[in-house]
């Protein structure tokens, strides 16, 4: 079949990757075992495995982390990385997603896509005859963090079942908040959502992990960390709040300060997708419990396993 006419599916390898929901436990871990080989890659020099490929960087919001991981990812697996800029390219004249997509597609091997709106990445992906994968889009999904948060958690923990997981902050807005749940509840984890009533999870996704999983879900606006494995913290999403005074209200509400972990488990992992902003101060990061940068670096080799699953090599 000639390669225009290729069909791709949701849900497997050399296919696209758009919210951690397209995916089953065994893909889940399919790309934890192949991230856990990537890192010990990383040591050696000369990882060619994507030689000759071109991965297409698109990101339409802010990003540091997913943006530079995947650019190390791409670059340590022997590929060339192009960058779209959106203020510099035909985006600023009002170019359509749409139409910056085909073209896309015709350059590149891959497109790695972060877009303000919710569903941006399924739409490119329907239109593109490679690979689209989803750095998130609006509030929606974020696939590849929950992959490095879940590594990292493994790593960390050794296990994700049975673990008390708490899930603290906007929960409303946050994509990352919002797939890591699923998967949370995927690998059986039991999970505590914590977050001032206005910032609560949507119920839909809330429901979808107890009805798949059966899934052990609870919610509260106060902060108890008794018991607690692992906390995930995330930033108030201050772009997406239509008030940003509400925004900076909510930030105050709730920090992850060096009294409240006074009390809380020695062994606790504290983990956040990042940037933090005011709900964990700095002086938290000389904490053996901070984690996070742990989990940032982990990015790399989860996203080399992404890169690679993703093109079906
Ligand atoms: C997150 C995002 O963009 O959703 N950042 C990231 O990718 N590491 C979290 C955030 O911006 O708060």
């Amino acid at each position: 079949m000639p390669r225009c006419q290729r069909k791709k599916s949701r849900a497997g390898f050399g296919k696209d990757l758009i919210s951690i929901r397209d995916l089953s436990k065994g893909e889940v871990e399919l790309f934890l075992s192949e991230a856990a080989r990537m890192e010990k890659l990383l040591g050696m020099p000369g990882c060619e495995l994507l030689k000759g490929k071109v991965v297409a960087n698109m990101f339409y919001e802010p990003s540091t982390r997913t943006n530079m991981s995947f650019q190390a990812a791409t670059k340590r697996l022997g590929a060339k990385i192009m960058t779209f800029y959106p203020t510099t390219s035909s985006a600023a004249k009002g170019e359509t997603l749409a139409d910056t997509i085909r073209m896309i597609d015709g350059y590149a091997d891959a497109i790695v896509l972060r877009h303000p709106l919710e569903g941006a990445a399924r739409f490119a992906a329907d239109l593109s005859e490679h690979p689209v994968i989803n750095a998130g889009d609006g509030g929606n999904q974020h696939p590849t963090q929950t992959l490095i948060d879940l590594y990292s958690i493994k790593k960390l923990k050794g296990k994700i079942a049975g673990l008390n997981v708490s899930l603290l902050g906007d929960l409303k807005h946050a994509r990352a908040m919002r797939s890591l749940l699923y998967g949370l509840g995927m690998f059986g984890a039991k999970v505590t959502l914590i977050s001032p009533p206005a910032l609560r999870m949507d119920e839909d996704i809330i429901e979808e992990t107890k009805r798949k999983f059966g899934a052990d879900v609870s919610q509260t606006a106060s902060i108890d960390l008794s018991g607690c494995d692992v906390l995930y913290v995330c930033r108030i999403q201050k772009e997406r709040f239509s008030d940003p005074y509400e925004a900076e209200k909510m930030q105050k509400e709730f920090r992850v300060d060096l009294e409240l972990l006074s009390s809380a488990p020695k062994d606790l992992a504290i983990l956040h997708p990042l940037p933090k902003v005011d709900e964990i101060p700095p002086e938290v990061d000389a904490d053996p419990r901070a984690k996070y940068f742990e989990q940032a670096k982990n990015g790399v080799p989860v996203r080399m396993a992404v890169l690679k699953l993703c093109l079906g090599v």
